[in-house]
């Protein structure tokens, strides 16, 4: 079984490999590594010890595609009487064992070295990145060693095959796919800033040398430039942020708009076009028919990289990458039922100026016509023998039980236009209103409960980058359902276990309030997002658009043409076609919507028996209001943002009703000619394929509740007016102030939020 393993003895060294370590810096942690790039299977090694040679610890880091399976390292270069690492992922987390073998057998545990994680490993959609610190470990049984002060082998395994039981760090496993080996000059691999890189801080940029050298980090310094005051300064540019810098500019206040990004549509300036759109203005982000390429693409620069899931950083934040399904709230969405306070109950006022601002289309395509609509049909099909009825869904917004209609969006003349194309452009024409973009926000600066300025990364904004607030003024953080209470942690707000990261990094820890300013509230608690689960199906009438796969780089020459010339056809839709609604009650107290969600093409087809490519269409069925599943969001000490506890059917009762739900959609499928549901495949049931299903692809990416709303700060981070208990003058009006889930996808109903609360803050006395 482990028969064609490495070598045993390895007498050669230095050049006689075809590859040697040589020094690089990770890009997404920026710590400096020496080691190599595997270039057939693309993986990255890396290792880095302190400057103490007399230290028995290291640094390492192995960046993988997702095809592979299980990763090792021989830290003698050899398999045999080695101390090994082995790792490979279960779901979204890294899976790590140390090893030794004593033949060319199934490796088994090797007790004495201590593996830890560190916070820049990661797992996303095309890799997975494992940092880990390896204590103990630089000699082993048998006499074997690294030698850190001269120059050594490493070896790597491959393999294609995953690992008998993933979840199990213990697990057996088939013989690796392949392996290799790499010189190492580890005398040149060690580097002062070691202690920061177990802090998650990259430190300050030396090289890493033999020498010891100090290290500093320093909080920004600039020119003490006389800085301009703003009565509002706004954090984040996405939907609930533009929106309130649109209404509190209307009404004469001083605004000031700071985004992390850069632009996104052409009418901003943004410039990322497709090769097929070359020279026009209609950018990857104005092309509603690309959305499925924002997935697939090779430098997909528009997502936070600081942020475990798709979140956007650029202008218009989430509205400028995602699928723009946009549903005008239902009154259940802002009832005290689904956690609002009493004084929300009546948002018809501010949802029709939402509507006034940016009416929703279900028939996106300049022509008027419905493109791509075989899935829709089929699907409408299977819902008429369930009692369903179809809607205008926009013009019958209460109807939420057993209806479907065209899917609507918020695009406008056959492009993206949301927030950005509407509330943006009548800001940005008043002189009183300031946007500033590149501009990171690390925290607020105040006085105990008094805000006196934000601080950023832009030193020409003020002294230390900090921008201060005229008499009165307020600050506004909308900086989304991760950003903001990333911001408030910085700010010495939330629990105090995520203070405490924040006091662990050397970075962050020097903008602290002093402990005794502390103010902790529920920040990151009680947080929730759909769980969404994909039916694949074929049908001879469909047309899977090749699964989206060259929309970016080679799409059908006539559909290209047609949208250049008068932004119609496929290429003026997103990819969903229809969606549909359906409630569930009984089981416990609460009443929950499912809601489905149906387009051409899958992310990912798992079956063995034969199905045609060419003819797949997805149903994507979510749970949404009433769901009673609640995650936890927080930093780790990198100050990356990401999920403590999964929101996703953390209670049994989610699960029974999706799992009903789903059971209800295919229920009479058989009565549809040729209808065949291939994930999952006829050898599975709906409630194994739950079972099985990777909680992280049950994401879907409709965070809320971060820093919920409510009426007291045991339970809420924000009050009525959307004004953080304990402080003064510090608002947030964005995804995270929703206390639940509504039944559609959510940023509709954020919008309208977004315009109640900047109604209300404008009407709350002290202010600027
Ligand atoms: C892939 C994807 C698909 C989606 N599809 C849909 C859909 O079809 N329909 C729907 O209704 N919803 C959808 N959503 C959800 C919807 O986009 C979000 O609910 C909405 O964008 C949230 O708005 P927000 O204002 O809370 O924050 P965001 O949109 O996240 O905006 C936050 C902004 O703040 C900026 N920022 C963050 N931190 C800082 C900082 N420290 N300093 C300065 N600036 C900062 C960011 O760059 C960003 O521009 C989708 C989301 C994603 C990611
Ligand atoms: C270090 O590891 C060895 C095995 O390699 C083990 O025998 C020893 O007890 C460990 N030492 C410590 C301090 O854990
Ligand atoms: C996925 O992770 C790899 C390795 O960390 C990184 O290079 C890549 O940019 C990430 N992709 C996305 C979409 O975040
Ligand atoms: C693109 O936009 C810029 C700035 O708004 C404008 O000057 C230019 O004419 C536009 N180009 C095209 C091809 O429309
Ligand atoms: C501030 O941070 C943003 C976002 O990371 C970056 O694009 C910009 O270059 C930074 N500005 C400065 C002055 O460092
Ligand atoms: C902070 O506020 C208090 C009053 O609440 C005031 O006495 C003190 O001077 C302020 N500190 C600073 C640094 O402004
Ligand atoms: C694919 O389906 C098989 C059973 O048909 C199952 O064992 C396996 O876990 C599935 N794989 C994924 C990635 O869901
Ligand atoms: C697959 O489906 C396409 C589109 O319906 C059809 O043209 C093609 O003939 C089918 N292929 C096979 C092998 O059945
Ligand atoms: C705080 O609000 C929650 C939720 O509305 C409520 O259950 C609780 O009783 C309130 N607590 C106090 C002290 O008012």
């Amino acid at each position: 079984m482990f028969g064609h393993l490495l070598l045993a003895l390895l007498p050669l060294v230095g050049s006689a490999f075809a590859q040697s370590g040589s020094i690089y810096t990770d890009p997404g942690n920026g710590f400096t590594f020496d080691g190599i790039t595997d270039p057939v299977y693309d993986v990255t090694y890396g290792v880095i010890f302190p400057t103490d040679t007399t230290s028995t610890e290291f640094i390492g880091e192995i960046v993988a595609p997702v095809a592979a399976q299980w990763i090792g390292v021989a830290l003698g270069g050899a398999m045999i009487d080695n101390l090994l690492l082995v790792v490979w992922t279960n779901g979204n987390t890294i899976v790590s064992s140390t090893r030794y073998a004593t033949d060319y057998i199934q490796p088994v545990p090797y007790a004495g070295p201590t593996l830890t994680t560190l916070p820049s490993s990661s797992v996303n959609s095309t890799h997975w990145k494992f940092v880990f610190r390896c204590q103990n470990c630089t000699s082993w049984l048998g006499g074997g060693s690294i030698p850190v002060s001269g120059s050594g082998v490493l070896a790597w395994a491959y393999s294609s095959i995953p690992v008998d039981d993933p979840a199990d760090p213990n697990s057996d496993f088939l013989e690796h796919t392949d392996f290799g080996f790499f010189g190492m000059n580890f005398a040149d691999a060690h580097t002062s800033n070691y202690n920061n890189y177990l802090n998650g801080n990259a430190g300050t940029s030396t090289p890493p040398t033999g020498s010891p050298t100090t290290t500093t980090t320093s909080p920004t310094t600039g020119p003490t430039t006389p800085a301009t005051p703003y009565d509002y300064v706004i954090v984040g540019a996405g939907p609930g942020g533009i929106i309130a810098a649109d209404r509190l500019s209307e009404a004469g206040k001083k605004v000031l708009l700071l985004e992390r990004g850069g632009p996104s549509t052409g009418e901003t300036g943004g410039t990322y076009t497709a090769p097929w759109a070359a020279g026009t203005n209609l950018t990857k982000f104005d092309i509603p028919g690309l959305f499925e390429s924002m997935f697939t693409d090779s430098n997909p620069w528009y997502w936070c990289k600081d942020i475990n899931f798709f979140a956007g950083c650029l202008l218009g934040g989430g509205t400028s990458v995602n699928g723009a399904l946009y549903w005008y709230p239902t009154d259940s969405d802002f009832s005290t039922n689904n956690g609002w306070p009493n004084s929300w109950g009546y948002h018809q006022p501010y949802t029709s100026a939402m509507q006034a601002r940016l009416p929703s289309t279900d028939h996106p395509s300049t022509d008027g016509q419905l493109y791509l609509e075989q899935s829709a049909n089929v699907v409408m099909q299977l819902l008429n023998g369930q009692g369903y009825r179809q809607v205008t869904i926009n013009n019958d917004v209460n109807s939420k039980d057993h209806v479907y209609g065209y899917s609507a969006f918020d695009f406008l003349n056959g492009k993206r236009g949301g927030p950005v194309a509407t509330y943006l452009q009548t800001a940005n024409a008043r002189s009183n209103f300031v946007y500033k973009d590149y501009t990171m926000v690390s925290n607020i600066v105040r006085n105990g409960s008094q805000i006196t300025g934000v601080k950023t990364n832009d030193t020409s904004l003020g002294p230390n980058g900090v921008v201060p607030l005229t008499p009165n003024g307020r600050v506004i953080l909308s900086a989304g359902s991760f950003g903001s209470p990333r911001i408030l942690f910085q700010s010495g707000i939330g629990p105090t276990d995520m203070l405490q990261t924040v006091q662990g990094n050397p970075a962050a820890a020097p903008n602290l309030p002093p402990q005794s300013e502390w103010i902790n509230l529920p920040v990151g608690m009680a947080v929730s997002d759909n769980p969404s689960i994909n039916l694949v199906f074929t049908h001879p009438s469909i047309d899977a658009y090749d699964n989206w796969a060259d929309v970016w780089s080679d799409p059908r020459p006539a559909d290209a043409a047609q949208y250049l010339a008068s932004q119609s056809g496929v290429f003026a839709g997103a990819s969903p076609k229809l969606n549909f609604w359906r409630a569930y009650s009984g089981i416990d107290a609460n009443q929950r919507w499912a809601q489905g969600t149906v387009r051409p093409g899958a992310a990912s087809v798992n079956t063995t028996l034969p199905y045609n490519a060419s003819e797949i269409f997805t149903i994507t069925v979510y749970l949404s209001q009433g769901i009673t599943s609640r995650g936890r969001i927080g930093i780790n000490a990198g100050l990356e943002a990401t999920a403590l506890v999964n929101p996703w059917l953390t209670d049994p009762v989610d699960k029974t009703v999706l799992i009903q739900a789903l059971n209800d959609v295919v229920s009479n499928m058989n009565s549809i000619s040729g209808l065949t549901m291939i994930t999952p495949d006829s050898g599975m049931t709906i409630e194994e394929y739950v079972d099985l299903y990777d909680p992280g692809t049950m994401c879907s990416n409709h965070w809320v509740g971060s820093n919920k709303m409510g009426t007291n700060s045991s339970t809420a981070v924000v009050d009525e007016n959307a004004k953080v208990f304990n402080t003064n003058n510090l608002f947030v009006v964005d995804a995270s102030i929703i206390p639940a889930l509504p039944v559609g996808n959510p940023h509709g109903m954020l919008m309208s939020a977004a315009e109640q609360a900047v109604a209300n803050i404008l009407a709350l006395a002290g202010g600027p």
